[in-house]
């Protein structure tokens, strides 16, 4: 366009006009364009954190159904779609202590307790489920302790056979854990409880789920991961039965090299622990988790416990009835006593030879949890396992330390965790400030 001398276009328009019409052509423009190309963003990424809130789901998310969540505060859509893609690209999300409990219905739905705490349902605004584990503040350092090591353990941890940690709330007045929910509980319901009841087979896959998972910790992460608690209760199933390795949160990072995790005092659950913790310097490797794992195995082909707690005195201990049946050849009848059936009975008894196998008194005697798969699987042919359960039986000792398996001994007063906290057994000021309310125990 040419310029006139009197500072005027050809077409008579005065320069500065002109240039005005432009700015509010641009700024028209702007403000068209801006909000459409956001608004279309936005339904892409909302789409995105659909889709992978799906895979993470592992099955498609439906909107909740009967009961529709009381949203004590509204979570938007926004900052929705940030957690589920932290949640996906496997970091953990860091809660609020008001968000949960908008998640779980001002915690209305109590799926039970253990020694850190209270686990509750609930679900994301999405519907996706999830497990809320309230951890008591009573004993203070330790539950900050687990809350750490869980953080930073699982959070960054996925297998078939792990639970995910999907989150967590940390701040001065509550520390949670938010996991993916799983539909079947834990173990221990089934194999303990006489009216719901799991097929042999299953339990036979279920052992060998378990197994994977653990393998995965010691063998396969970055970091080498001792669990230190394996039972039952920490062995959750999925709406088919899967099972999944639960609770990390006793767990210490260690480096693959070094070749032991030495740790101040005991750690697990009596019954379930692993010898070693009984004598002081002795160093704690991840065999530990294979002794564990050993004491699961016996319960899963018994469907009972071990011992009954609380029996100290002339104390019946399913292992050490193994161990002298596998000696004596009764071994058949005991597995029939079990009420497996006779075409199930090979299987059963290679998982108790396993079992032994893993009960070893020393743990570098133990196999390995990769070995213990390929055992359990039958790609191994299995030696007849050694002798063990001699530290039950100290030299001078008249009795046998039978207490160490129930925990019965005031001297383990530090491994017997209460399941009853001061802390939530009635409103505090600051529950009552966030509305919290305890579900009612039975
Ligand atoms: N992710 C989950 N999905 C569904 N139910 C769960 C989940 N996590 C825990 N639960 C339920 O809550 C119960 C209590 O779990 P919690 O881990 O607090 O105790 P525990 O496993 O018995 O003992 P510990 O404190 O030694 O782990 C479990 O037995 C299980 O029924
Ligand atoms: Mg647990």
């Amino acid at each position: 366009m040419s310029t006139l001398s009197n500072g005027s276009t050809s077409s008579g328009i005065d320069p500065g006009a002109l240039l005005a019409i432009r700015i509010v052509v641009v700024i028209v423009a702007l403000a068209i364009f801006i909000p459409l190309i956001r608004c279309i963003t936005r339904k892409m990424k909302l789409s995105l954190a659909n889709d992978l809130a799906t895979q993470i789901n592992n099955h498609a998310i439906a909107a909740p159904q009967a009961v529709p969540v009381e949203k004590f505060w509204q979570i938007d859509a926004v900052t929705m779609e940030q957690f589920l893609l932290d949640i996906a690209r496997e970091k953990p999300v860091r809660f609020t202590a008001q968000q949960l409990c908008g998640f779980t219905n001002n915690y209305s739905t109590r799926l039970g307790s253990g020694g850190f705490g209270i686990v509750y349902k609930g679900q994301f605004p999405n519907g996706m489920q999830i497990a809320v584990k309230v951890l008591s503040r009573g004993s203070g350092k330790a539950v900050e302790e687990q809350f750490m090591a869980e953080v930073g353990t699982i959070g960054r941890t996925h297998h078939i056979n792990l639970v995910r940690l999907y989150g967590f709330s940390f701040d001065h007045i509550m520390s949670a854990l938010v996991y993916e929910y799983m539909d079947n509980g834990s173990l221990d319901k089934f194999l303990f409880n006489e009216t719901s009841v799991i097929e042999w087979e299953k339990l036979e896959e279920i052992a060998i789920g378990t197994a994977k998972g653990l393998g995965y910790l010691h063998h396969d992460c970055q970091k080498r991961i001792i669990h230190y608690d394996i039972k039952p209760g920490n062995v959750l199933l999925d709406a088919n039965f899967s099972p999944k390795v639960a609770d990390f949160g006793l767990a210490t990072l260690g480096n693959r090299d070094s070749t032991h995790v030495s740790v101040e005092g005991y750690r697990g659950t009596p019954g379930y622990s692993a010898p070693e913790f009984l004598f002081k310097n002795h160093p704690i490797t991840h065999k530990c988790d294979v002794y564990s794992f050993g004491m699961l195995l016996f319960e899963i082909v018994r469907r009972k416990r071990n011992t009954d707690v609380g029996q100290t005195s002339s104390l019946k201990w399913f292992p050490k009835e193994v161990l002298e049946g596998f000696d004596k050849g009764n071994v058949g009848e005991m597995i029939k006593e079990c009420g497996i059936e006779d075409k199930d009975r090979e299987r059963a008894e290679r998982m108790l030879m396993v079992a032994l196998w893993c009960a070893q008194d020393s743990p570098e005697d133990r196999p390995s949890m990769t070995n213990v798969v390929k055992m359990l699987e039958g790609g191994v042919e299995i030696p007849p396992p050694p002798k063990t359960f001699q530290y039950l039986y100290p030299p001078g000792v008249g009795i046998p330390m039978t207490h160490y398996l129930t925990g019965s001994d005031s001297n383990y007063s530090m491994t017997t965790r209460s399941n009853s906290s001061p802390y939530y057994g009635e409103a505090t000021p600051i529950m009552r400030k966030y509305e919290i309310e305890i579900a009612q125990t039975k």
